[in-house]
């Protein structure tokens, strides 16, 4: 039995929501299939979309609004900011069978979010890195206090936004079916800070 009590000092968000209308999920999957991929040639990388302002085409509006709305939920609700955030670049990622993602962040992006068109039971999870990995190991059972990597395996639909300096990968598809999902940046869309705090970001100031 415990003795005395331990509590987290500062937590990193992870929000998740649910699109649950699967016929027009249905329909935008059938757009993101028909689309133009490229291979960036990395070794063993998965394609992205040719377009990377993908949430700009009339096709992928539902999801756009959804995603919209999620950024809202999240910044009100749960940062209880008045931020409010406009989606920067967004693309799709097709990840065929052998196929992963290396670990990486988003830069010039306040918080990023991956959303499900196309997962099964084979598809590869999601890991989310420690910012500041622990120079130790804790020998024993995994707790969120000494884990240094989260692992997350999203169904289809599923929305996750975070911040986008956490480090974050998807490991090896050992589907046959490539896992599409789309990535989508974002930034202020007002004026950051304020004039007393020393902290005012007016970025289209000449
Ligand atoms: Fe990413």
């Amino acid at each position: 039995m415990p003795y005395g009590q331990v509590q987290p000092l500062f937590i990193t968000p992870l929000y998740s929501n649910n699109f649950r209308d699967t016929h027009t999920l249905n329909k935008m999957l059938q757009y993101v299939r028909g689309i133009e991929y490229v291979d960036k040639g990395v070794y063993g990388s998965q394609k992205t979309s040719a377009n990377t302002y993908i949430l700009d085409e009339e096709d992928l509006f539902p999801l756009k609004q959804f995603v919209q709305n999620s950024i809202q939920d999240f910044t009100n609700n749960f940062l209880k900011s008045s931020l409010t955030l406009k989606v920067t670049q967004s693309w799709v990622n097709l990840s065929e069978k052998g196929k992963m993602h290396v670990t990486h962040t988003h830069p010039n992006s306040i918080f990023s979010g991956i959303f499900y068109f196309y997962t099964d039971s084979r598809s590869p999870q999601l890991y989310f890195h420690r910012e500041s990995p622990s120079n130790y190991h804790y020998e024993g059972q995994a707790t969120y206090y000494t884990s240094n990597m989260m692992a997350f395996r999203p169904p289809v639909g599923s929305l996750l936004i975070f911040p986008s300096s956490i480090p974050h990968s998807v490991g090896i598809n050992e589907s046959d079916e490539p896992r599409i999902s789309l990535s989508f940046n974002t930034f202020a869309k007002d004026n950051l800070g304020t004039v007393t705090e020393l902290t005012k970001l007016e970025l289209d100031k000449p």
